[in-house]
């Protein structure tokens, strides 16, 4: 019997109709829609506005999206895994209430944390379970709400980050499709340079941690900035290598959207031209664990069967890795 892969085979999307535009973060913080845009590629980003709605509510509609377009019964799901780093509530798993709310009354379900590269690890923990022959169908969603946690008078905060959800379903493939390799890391070393100090077990929320905005995301972007791009970079060569790939064999670049630069210094590291390399950043910012499933949905009418992508994220902790897999499905 031939050797059981792990395939992506369906994908889907949302994203808030709010557009918060460069123009206007220039009426909130001091800040210029030039700098933004040169120092990251980001025009805009999606926010959502919905009173009293979290990660949930675009994680939901992104995995009907993707019910819709396949003709899913969703009680076929095994299981159904939510990568977030923004969850509705801090000890109820969104992932759980996500599956009951799209009908995968099947399936077991929880959260995967790991920042912005939840959603590349979420792809490794997905693709084992269906090595493993255990399970046959996984949807892995990635949703954020990062504006939940972005101080809005922090101009080295807020013109970063949006919201948004992507679903991806992974299936058995027999056929030599799916994913491939990976080349996962951390280092904690990272929690000093980019994280939340309030609201955890170490710093429970308290009157005094409001008033110090610690429940806020503070990011030291420089320090940030030079891990990226080197780990992203070298994981992403470090694949390649692994794989026997040159810059011909690789299809597509499926980058986190954390900085133009960074993702420019991947594709330059790996000989990638740049109508190889999968960007929205421009459209939606840095949606956290949505930035690689938005891609995908993006990019969907081009990806044909076969076809060699490298996923590559870099992300607080720090988290970071390179996925590379065949693509499945002709559009
Ligand atoms: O996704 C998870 C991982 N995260 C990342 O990968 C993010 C990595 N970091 C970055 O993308 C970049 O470091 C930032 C976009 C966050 C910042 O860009 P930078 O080129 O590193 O800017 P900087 O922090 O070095 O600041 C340069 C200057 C400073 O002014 P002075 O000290 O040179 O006078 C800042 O005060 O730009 C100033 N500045 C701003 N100016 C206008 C900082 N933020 C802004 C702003 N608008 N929004």
């Amino acid at each position: 019997m031939s050797k059981l892969t792990a395939a992506i085979k369906a994908v889907g999307a949302y994203v808030p109709d709010f557009v918060l535009t460069n123009k206007i973060l220039e009426t909130m913080v001091e800040t210029n829609d030039e700098w933004i845009t040169s120092r990251t590629g980001i025009k805009e980003r999606r926010i959502l506005k919905e009173e009293g709605q979290g990660t949930s509510y675009m994680a939901i509609r992104a995995a009907k999206d993707l019910i819709r377009k396949r003709n899913l019964d969703p009680k076929e799901i095994d299981l159904v895994l939510v990568a977030t780093a923004t969850p509705d509530l801090m000890v109820a798993a969104t992932a759980a209430y996500t599956a009951s709310e799209i009908g995968a009354t099947n399936a077991f379900s929880y959260d995967l944390q790991a920042a912005c590269s939840s959603f590349l690890y979420g792809m490794s923990t997905a693709a084992s379970y269906i090595e493993s022959g255990r399970y046959k169908k996984i949807l892995l969603i990635g949703a954020d709400k990062m504006s939940s946690i972005i101080d809005y008078t922090d101009r080295t905060t807020c013109i970063i980050f949006g919201d948004g959800a992507g679903a991806v379903l992974f299936e058995p493939n027999t056929e030599g499709l799916g994913l491939q390799d990976e080349f996962l890391r951390s280092d904690g070393i990272g929690r000093e340079f980019l994280k939340m100090d309030a609201g955890g077990s170490m710093l429970p929320a308290s009157e005094e941690t409001v008033r110090n905005k610690q429940h806020y995301v503070y990011q030291d972007g420089k320090s940030v900035f030079k891990f990226a791009v080197s780990n992203m970079a070298d994981v992403s060569a470090k694949i390649m290598e692994r794989n026997g790939l040159t810059h011909e064999d690789v299809h597509w670049l499926v980058p986190h959207q954390a900085n133009k630069r960074i993702i420019d210094a991947t594709a330059k590291r790996m000989g990638l031209d740049a109508e190889k390399v999968m960007i929205n950043i421009h459209k939606y910012g840095n949606t956290t664990s949505a930035t690689l499933p938005l891609l995908l949905h993006d990019y969907e009418q081009q990806l044909k069967k076969g076809d060699n992508l490298v996923f590559a994220a870099f992300g607080g902790g720090f988290t970071w890795g390179s996925i590379y897999l065949k693509w499945a499905y002709n559009p």
